[in-house]
């Protein structure tokens, strides 16, 4: 594991690198020489105003976009020192690795527990069906929504609501033993109290996985994220504690941005 030391922050390891990374669609650059070292163990906040580039940069961290014929990434990213655009890479095992939370939930259009067995059963998880019915109960326990989907995990997972949806998608990310969850505005599809479960249930995930969580809400950022980058024109702004990002800018991009004078 590599160990950094950042200006002013403590000495912390991270789980992933970036370094001088650039994303192309076409040949519009999104992302500009971008470098920042995720932690292991605390939950990383990326905002900045639409457009900057955070879904981007956040999709070069698992390969999503390798899945956008346009996108092309230069640089180097590195999970655990290794880097995880090495063409030898499993990008299926590598998405297991780095999981990710989208905007709008996405369940599979199966049942529940279909939803969470899936990832485990193809990357072979489980030996057998009462080690697998255990990975379920305990992804979705860790998820916050076993009690309220025990009795009908026949049930389609899109026939639960939003916020329960939501979950079910962490759950699933978190069945197939992530290192990392993306989560890219993960609340923006809920009501209020919908996104307090999903904050509350970061609060509880953060330590056990490094997590990076893109938002719009400042607030958010302030509840649930121990570090901030600020995203601006496809570059990183500004990063380090939350608490200083949000009391004490350095920089005066970040100060117009977080006192709403833009964005
Ligand atoms: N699939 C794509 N093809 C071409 N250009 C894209 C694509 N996705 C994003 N872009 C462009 O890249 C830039 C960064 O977009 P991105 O979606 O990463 O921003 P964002 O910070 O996530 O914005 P928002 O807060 O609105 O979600 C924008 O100019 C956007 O138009
Ligand atoms: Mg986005």
């Amino acid at each position: 594991m590599v160990t950094l030391v950042h200006d002013n922050l403590e000495q912390t390891d991270a789980k992933m690198s970036a370094r001088d990374v650039s994303v192309y669609y076409g040949s519009k650059k999104a992302i500009d020489e971008v470098s920042i070292d995720i932690p292991t163990d605390y939950v990383t906040a990326f905002i900045g105003p639409s457009g900057c580039g955070k879904s981007t940069f956040l999709r070069t961290m698992n390969r999503m976009n390798d899945t956008i014929a346009s996108a092309r990434v230069e640089g180097e990213i590195e999970l655990d020192g290794q880097n995880i655009y090495n063409p030898k890479l499993d990008v299926v095992q590598l998405r297991a690795r780095v999981g990710m939370v989208f905007q709008k939930p996405n369940p599979f259009p199966k049942s529940i527990y279909e939803n969470i067995a899936y990832g485990p059963k193809i990357h072979g998880l489980a030996d057998g069906k009462t080690e697998l019915d255990e990975i379920v109960e305990r992804s979705l326990t860790r998820a916050g929504l076993w009690n309220e989907v025990k009795d009908r995990l026949d049930d389609s997972g899109t026939a639960l609501s939003g916020g329960q949806q939501q979950r079910l998608c962490i759950a699933r990310a978190i069945a197939v033993d992530p290192e990392v969850i993306l989560m890219d505005e993960p609340c923006s599809a809920l009501d209020p109290i919908a996104t307090a479960k999903i904050e509350e249930l970061i609060s509880e995930l953060h330590g056990r996985y490094a997590i990076v969580i893109v938002t719009h809400s400042m607030q958010q950022a302030a509840r649930v994220s121990q570090r901030t980058a600020f995203f601006h024109l496809g570059k990183i702004v500004e990063y380090g504690r939350t608490s200083d990002i949000f009391t004490n800018p350095k920089e005066q991009k970040t100060q117009d941005y977080i006192t709403g004078r833009y964005g």
